[in-house]
């Protein structure tokens, strides 16, 4: 399909004089507005979103017409009110309906404006609250892109290349099963993973009892949308437990229903001792969270604050979005599976069809495919997937890449059958396509 990108490509032209190149997917989508699974672009053309404008908008329109509300309503009174210094009843209000979200004894909230944010928040805590230094990060884990957030993020030396040195994180390899780190297959491996951390992290490299924290992403994003085995997330929370470390999650990508629960990390059945929350949160609003165990107590007077956290246009939103959760939850929790099962039917399908299609992985609807040259020795399809992205928009359908090689799957969680077919059509299009040219 040519479809017309006039406008798009003057602006296009003009973006790259006046900004600072940041990440950029590799089709010229220039976004003028969304409209629930649909998107359109400045030249009116219309696109199934399989991104959510990045796990953001997880709930389509949802929430979006009480969120207006709100923030009409907010902006009446006050935009910004200086939370962090002064006090604010919407934002207790909302600190108190959000901790009412998470496993019981979860009851003090920090607001912050971004997930890398509310990840640097963690780290600090972790080491107020333990009084120790060493922080353990996965390989392929991204928790952003502030220093402190940085030095943990591990998904692409691109991200961190120039920035360095970094302080005091070490890397453990994730489970990636599909491209096992130590050449092993699952079960069968023993979790050499989990072993690794216990037999060379805590033995040769860091004392444990210098570990602050260790973060994990339930399920990771940027890195790829890899989904570990139960058995390791359970092997690192017993990690953590049995050396004091104070354990955060960081559903920036996974959490917020993602994946149909509340916290990705519910999916494993493990509790952690902070959780970072950003993205989907403030309905398209930028806000982020980062909720602690009440048992590791509170934090010195000025040690964290910022100056736009709890900021009072955020928060509306971001209340009522939460309100839409809480009354939707089960309408969700069941649209994510129900959406999620026919993704991964069709996707497997194509799996079986096409040599391009290595893996397909996934929770609800945080679904993600790694494309490969081969099946066999699974080099990456770089080229071929950046490919795939093209003909996909050009076929009228936006998606996002992930890792080396991979696409994230991740509509609106309560996308409508039509869209989400129409959205897989044009994807298995564009996969032919480049499967067609493999040699
Ligand atoms: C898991 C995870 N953590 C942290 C971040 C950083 O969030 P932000 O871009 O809001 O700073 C991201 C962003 O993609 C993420 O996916």
């Amino acid at each position: 399909m040519a479809i017309k990108l006039d406008k798009a490509k003057g602006i296009i032209a003009r973006d790259r004089k006046v900004m600072l190149t940041t990440t950029r997917v590799p089709y010229p989508l220039v976004v003028d507005r969304v409209e629930g699974s649909y998107v359109f672009d400045a030249d009116g053309n219309k696109f199934v979103d399989f991104t959510s404008f990045i796990a953001v908008y997880n709930f389509g329109d949802g929430p979006s017409s009480a969120v207006k509300k709100a923030l009409a309503a907010q902006s009446q009174k006050i935009m910004h009110a200086a939370f962090n210094d002064f006090y604010g009843q919407s934002q207790i209000e909302y600190a108190e309906k959000l901790t009412g979200m998470f496993p019981k004894g979860f009851g003090r909230v920090f607001f912050s404006n971004s997930g890398t944010e509310a990840n640097e928040a963690a780290l600090k805590f972790a080491r107020l609250f333990t009084k120790r230094q060493y922080t353990i990060a996965f390989y392929n884990s991204f928790h952003g892109r502030t220093l402190g957030a940085l030095a943990m993020t591990a998904s692409s030396t691109r991200q961190r290349e120039r920035f360095g040195p970094f302080n005091s994180v070490v890397h453990a390899p994730y489970a990636y099963c599909y491209r096992c780190p130590f050449g092993k297959e699952y079960p069968s491996c023993g979790l050499e993973c989990i072993g690794h951390i216990k037999k060379y992290i805590l033995s040769k490299e860091v004392a444990a009892s210098e570990v602050s924290s260790i973060f994990i992403e339930p399920v990771q994003g940027e890195g790829g949308y890899i989904v570990p085995p139960k058995e390791f997330v359970k092997g690192i929370r017993e990690i953590a437990d049995d050396n004091g470390i104070v354990l955060v999650s960081d559903e920036v990508q996974a959490g917020f229903m993602r994946t149909g629960k509340f916290l990705g990390l519910d999916n494993f059945g493990v509790e952690a001792d902070i959780y970072a929350m950003a993205k989907a949160v403030g309905g398209g609003l930028p806000i982020g969270v980062t909720v602690t165990r009440s048992s590791l107590g509170d934090i010195p007077e000025g040690s964290h604050s910022n100056t736009f956290g709890g900021n009072a246009a955020s928060v509306a939103a971001a209340s009522a979005t939460l309100d839409y959760v809480k009354k939707n939850m089960s309408v969700l929790a069941s649209a994510s599976k129900s959406n999620g099962a026919i993704l991964m039917k069709r996707l497997n399908e194509m799996k079986e069809r096409y040599e391009l299609v290595g893996d397909v992985r996934g929770i609800g609807m945080m679904i993600g495919i790694e494309l490969v040259k081969d099946k066999r020795t699974k080099v990456p399809a770089v080229a071929e997937r950046d490919e795939v992205l093209r003909t996909a928009f050009e076929n009228g359908l936006i998606l996002l890449p992930a890792g080396v090689s991979a696409i994230r799957i991740a509509p609106p969680i309560t996308i409508p059958r039509d869209a989400l077919h129409k959205g897989l059509d044009a994807l298995e299009g564009s996969i032919r396509k480049a499967n067609a040219k493999l040699k």
